[in-house]
Parts: structure tokens; C-alpha cells; sequence
């Protein structure tokens, strides 16, 4: 008897989209979010590896070698809402399409279908996100946050206690 997949797998010109989060590459995805990004900066390694393994998470992986290429992540209840974050491509596999292939993935994925609502915060890739359908709030007075944007700043090692 097949079991059906637990995760999902799609492959495409030399990379590879997974769904199995014991695939992610933890310490180069917290690297890059504490130290590169402009969302998560300082964040602790043990709430990234949490974040991931409690969300639907797509890792992007180099075919030949399964060498971590990117990520995004949906914190979802798989029925009726979705919140998309943590997208990020590394530079060097930027400009051929990978994230437009994940968002692809990501909207098509079987238990993302048919929900009411998606949400996604983001500075400045609005265009890229048009052509899946987001659209700035249509009534953000109906919208309310708990909101702690320097939650990671005193998480980051005191290296000046370090001698
Ligand atoms: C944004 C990012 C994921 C794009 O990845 P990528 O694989 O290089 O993108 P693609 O090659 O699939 O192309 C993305 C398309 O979206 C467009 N786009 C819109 N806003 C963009 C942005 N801020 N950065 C890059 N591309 C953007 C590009 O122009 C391109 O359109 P085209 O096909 O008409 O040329 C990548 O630059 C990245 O990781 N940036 C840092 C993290 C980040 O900003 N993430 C998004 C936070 S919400």
C-alpha cells in the first residue's frame, strides 16, 4: 500500500521546492534573517528553528547538491486563513524566477486552496505579490496589530561581554 507523500516535492530547471522541514538549513536561514533582513533582525537561531517547524514551510534547494537556497513560510490553519513571511531568496541565486516559482508553489499548494483570507507584510515587493493576487488592505480600519518591533534587539549575543 502507498502511503501519500507527508511532504511535498517539486522540482524545476536544477532546484528543488520541499515542504519537509527537517530539510531547512536552520543556521543559514537564522543567519541570514538576524543578520541581512530587514523584519527579523537579531532573531534568536531556537525561534527560527521553531518558526519553521511549526509552519507550512517551503524550502529552496540547489537540485545536485540540496544546498539551501531560500525559503518563505505560511503560518495557517489549512481551512480558512494564511500569513506568508520569511520570504527570501540568497543573492546568489536571485533574478531567474525562483521566487516567482515559490509564490507559484505557495498559492497552489493543495491545502492553501479555498481560503477566505491571506496576509503579508512587506517594504517593497508589492509587485511581486500583485501578480499572485495580494492587494494593499481594502479597510485597514478594520485592521488591528499587537505589535513589538524591537523584540529581537536585546536578543542578540553582548558581544562586548565576550572578551
Ligand atoms: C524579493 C526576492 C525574494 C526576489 O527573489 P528573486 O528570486 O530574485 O526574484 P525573481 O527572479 O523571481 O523575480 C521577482 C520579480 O518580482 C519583481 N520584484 C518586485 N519587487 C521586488 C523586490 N523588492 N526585490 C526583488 N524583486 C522584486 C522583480 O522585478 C521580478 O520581476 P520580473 O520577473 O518582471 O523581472 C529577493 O530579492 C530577496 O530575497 N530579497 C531580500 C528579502 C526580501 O526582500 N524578501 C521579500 C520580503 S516581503
Amino acid at each position: 500500500l502507498s502511503e501519500p507523500a507527508l511532504f511535498g516535492q517539486w522540482r524545476h530547471g536544477g532546484f528543488v521546492i520541499s515542504t519537509d522541514p527537517a530539510r531547512v538549513d536552520i543556521d543559514t536561514a537564522a543567519r541570514w534573517l538576524a543578520e541581512t533582513s530587514y523584519w527579523a533582525n537579531g532573531v534568536p537561531r531556537d525561534v527560527v528553528a521553531r518558526a519553521v517547524a511549526g509552519s507550512l514551510t517551503f524550502g529552496l534547494y540547489v537540485e545536485e547538491t540540496g544546498a539551501f537556497a531560500g525559503m518563505a513560510r505560511v503560518v495557517t490553519d489549512r481551512a480558512t486563513f494564511a500569513y506568508l513571511c520569511d520570504v527570501f531568496v540568497l543573492e546568489p541565486f536571485r533574478g531567474r524566477g525562483l521566487s516567482k516559482w515559490l509564490l507559484e508553489t505557495i498559492t497552489g499548494h493543495p491545502d492553501l486552496q479555498g481560503l477566505r483570507r491571506w496576509l503579508l507584510f512587506t517594504a517593497d515587493a508589492h509587485a511581486l505579490y500583485e501578480r499572485y493576487g495580494f492587494q494593499p488592505l481594502t479597510s485597514p480600519d478594520r485592521v488591528m496589530e499587537r505589535h513589538n518591533p524591537d523584540i529581537y534587539a536585546h536578543a542578540a549575543p553582548a558581544k562586548e561581554n565576550n572578551p
